[in-house]
């Protein structure tokens, strides 16, 4: 996909952090139409383009009510960025069900159902969030790593070559380092979310040299929107552009 302009999204959890970014940047580049698909809305966004969808991701009725919704005002749709998620490691079926369990009801409405009938082109796009927790390991987030590992697989086998013959939809999976978002604002120990809260910030240490804009991310999905292969992971982070990893094969990663 070239060209954003004349094109619509659908973008979950668009009403903060990363994913306000990418509307905004959606935007910014021409995009005819938004809809931002989130349980709580962001009263800033005040553009024509942008249709607010109150919507909980983790039930399907309602998610599958802004997809019908989107193509009833537009009568398109060509982009579909599944974005929603959460850290909770206490109630951790509650980050599957919307970091995982949600994205794959999003990837297959869209990829089934709405992007081949609806998409104004040749092809659509989704783009899933996943994280750089889906390619390694958090002690203080398994869960949250867990889901983000589903999410990294989920892109990686739906987006194969007998899956795009059929349906003409790209996948592409992002895979942000640390952002500064109010997801990663950390909270006192005694109300965190995390599993061994002590730890994080050691962890986190490790992870990334430090936590980049929401923006950094939002630039890196229009690049991935138009020239991102199907079944890519795009990592983006620190002050690096953004880039492609391959996993490799399991055989050459023998120990
Ligand atoms: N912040 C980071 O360091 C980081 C790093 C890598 C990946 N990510 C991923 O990026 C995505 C966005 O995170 P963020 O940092 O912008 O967090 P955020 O908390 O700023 O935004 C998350 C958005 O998701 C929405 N949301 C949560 N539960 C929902 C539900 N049930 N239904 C609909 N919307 C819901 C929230 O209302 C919010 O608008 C998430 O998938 C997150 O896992 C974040």
């Amino acid at each position: 996909m070239d060209e954003l302009k004349g094109k619509v999204a659908l973008v979950t959890g668009g009403a903060s952090g990363i994913g306000l970014a990418m509307v905004r940047e959606l935007l910014k580049n021409g995009i005819k139409a938004v809809s931002v698909v989130d349980i709580s809305e962001n009263t800033e966004l005040q553009d024509s383009r942008v249709t607010f969808i109150k919507t909980d991701v983790t039930c399907k009725k309602q998610l599958q009510a802004a997809f019908d919704k989107t193509v009833a005002t537009y009568n398109q749709l060509d982009i579909v960025v599944n974005n929603a998620g959460v850290i909770d490691e206490i109630d951790w079926k509650r980050t599957i069900d919307i970091n995982l369990v949600a994205v794959i009801e999003g990837t297959y409405l869209a990829l089934r159902t709405y992007l081949p009938k609806y998409k104004s082109e040749a092809e659509g796009v989704i783009v899933n969030t996943a994280s750089v927790l889906g390619l390694c390991p958090l002690q203080s987030a398994p869960i949250y790593c867990t889901s983000k590992h589903g999410v990294v697989g989920l892109g990686r086998s739906l987006g194969g070559p007998h899956i795009y013959d059929e349906y003409k939809v790209r996948i592409v999976t992002i895979c942000p380092g640390l952002v500064d978002t109010p997801m990663t604002k950390v909270r006192p120990a005694s109300s965190s979310k995390l599993l061994f809260p002590d730890l994080v910030h050691k962890e986190f240490e490790k992870l990334n040299k430090f936590a980049i804009k929401p923006e950094k991310v939002a630039q890196a999905l229009i690049q991935v929107i138009k020239e991102g292969e199907n079944g890519a992971l795009w990592v983006v982070e620190d002050d690096e552009p953004p880039y492609e990893v391959v996993v490799p094969h399991r055989q050459s990663m023998k120990s």
